[in-house]
């Protein structure tokens, strides 16, 4: 540990939130070199959606490597990429009725919106993007320019033009419409915001709190979008993959999206892969015009793969939303047993977040769930959200467990208060 604090940068953050060395880990658990064992809520911040070492992945990936399959292509085919997108196309595309073309972009979720942000430009012709309150999409240039949180774009020093950013749903009240908010925005030439090449949003905003949109502000935005001539981009790169019950985040509200950025949980176990998801006249791209040497990581395209299988019919799907309700109710039980805490539970699928007050205490029940054995994060824009984001292959004994942690942890904490 000493060598990490001596040697890394001042801009590591979750070895400040957990600090011990980690060493193994497996399904919902990671392990210390003491050999302590914590549960894991955070699932790498929405990337191990399947668990760690995901034995079905583990098993084709030690084969694939075994038999020298391919690591680094570039962009060239292979048997392992073109595995990926068979399997893509007949397991989630054509159920979905989803006809997109696929672009691989650098290995980082930014990257993908980096891509997806350059192509609806190039497409529309036009520099205006839109984008919402508490969004948060990376952290590269572009990324971090349609990203809301001052933290991350105060120290950039770039000019932020050519971004508009309006309301979410919800952030002006429940009785407040910000897509008609949005609407008169564009409607009215003398508002000030252009008409954008794209609307780029989250469906649930996960680092800015868990602040889930409503099925018919989703519809309204897409009409709005239609209406407008204006490409909308879903952002689906945390709580895509399965966060919410069901492959796309976007799917129960029957929306399709022109543009779709993917990453995180979709190489299934940790491996870095980014893709952007377009509507095939959209893909006017030149070859190579938006290159990069780690696009497409061919040891991720044997680990998607896998993950895919998951999805082949709807029982991974209704076992996330029965855990889901296990989730939901225990974080109801435990707001109402604690009112102290001000609290507000939110989410859907299994994603959920608790709003807690004062601000200050998450951090301390974060770091009491830690002592006890459970890794859990922060979310929003004061990180007073408990954000609860397990894999989704969690037994319910563990989920329970956890919760129980959770549970005892406010116990103590509001105790010393
Ligand atoms: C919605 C969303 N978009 C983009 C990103 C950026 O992904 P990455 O950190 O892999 O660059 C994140 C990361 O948390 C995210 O949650």
């Amino acid at each position: 540990m000493e060598t990490i604090r001596r040697m890394e940068s001042e801009v590591r953050s979750y070895s400040r939130s957990f600090p011990v060395m980690f060493e193994k880990a497996k399904d919902a658990f990671l392990f210390d070199t003491d050999g302590n064992r914590y549960i894991d809520f955070f699932a790498g911040a929405g990337t191990l959606n399947y668990g760690h070492n995901n034995d079905y992945m583990k098993e084709k990936l030690i084969a694939y490597l075994q038999n020298e399959g391919i690591i680094h292509g570039l962009d060239m085919a292979t048997v392992a990429k073109n595995e990926l997108l068979g399997k893509l196309e007949s397991i989630i595309f054509k159920p979905r009725n989803l006809d997109y073309k696929v672009q691989f972009t650098g290995p980082t979720g930014t990257n993908a919106v980096e891509a997806a942000l350059k192509l609806a430009r190039m497409v529309k012709k036009r520099s205006n993007v839109i984008s919402f309150t508490n969004g948060y999409h990376g952290l590269t240039m572009g990324s971090m320019s349609v990203t809301a949180n001052a933290y991350y774009r105060d120290e950039a020093f770039i000019n932020r033009s050519d971004v508009s950013f309006l309301p979410y749903d919800g952030y002006l009240g429940k009785d407040v419409n910000t897509a008609d908010y949005m609407r008169r925005f564009l409607e009215d030439s003398s508002s000030g915001v252009d008409i954008p090449s794209a609307v780029i949003l989250e469906t649930i905003q996960g680092e800015g709190g868990i602040r889930v949109a409503s099925v018919e502000w989703l519809r309204e935005i897409e009409s709005i979008c239609r209406e407008f001539d204006i490409l909308l981009i879903i952002d689906d790169i945390q709580v895509g993959n399965g966060r919410t019950g069901t492959f796309f985040s976007f799917e129960q509200s029957g929306i399709k999206p022109d543009i779709v950025t993917v990453s995180k949980s979709f190489s299934g176990c940790g491996l870095p892969m980014s893709l952007v998801l377009l509507r095939q006249d959209l893909d006017i791209w030149k070859p190579g015009q938006h290159t990069g040497t780690f696009r497409g990581n061919n040891l991720a395209f044997v680990t998607a793969s896998v993950a895919l299988d998951y999805w082949k019919d709807d029982r991974f799907s209704r076992d996330i939303f029965r855990k889901g309700e296990i989730l939901r109710e225990r974080l109801n039980a435990i707001s109402a047993k604690y009112p102290q805490l001000k609290a507000e539970v939110r989410g859907r699928g299994f994603i959920y977040g608790m709003a807690v007050s004062p601000d200050e205490i998450a951090r301390e029940i974060t770091a009491e769930c830690f002592k006890k054995g459970l890794v859990m994060e922060l979310a929003g824009a004061r990180n007073n959200v408990l954000k609860f984001l397990a894999p989704l292959i969690i037994p319910d004994d563990v989920l329970t467990e956890g919760l129980d942690i959770l549970d005892a942890a406010i116990g103590n904490v509001l105790q010393n208060h």
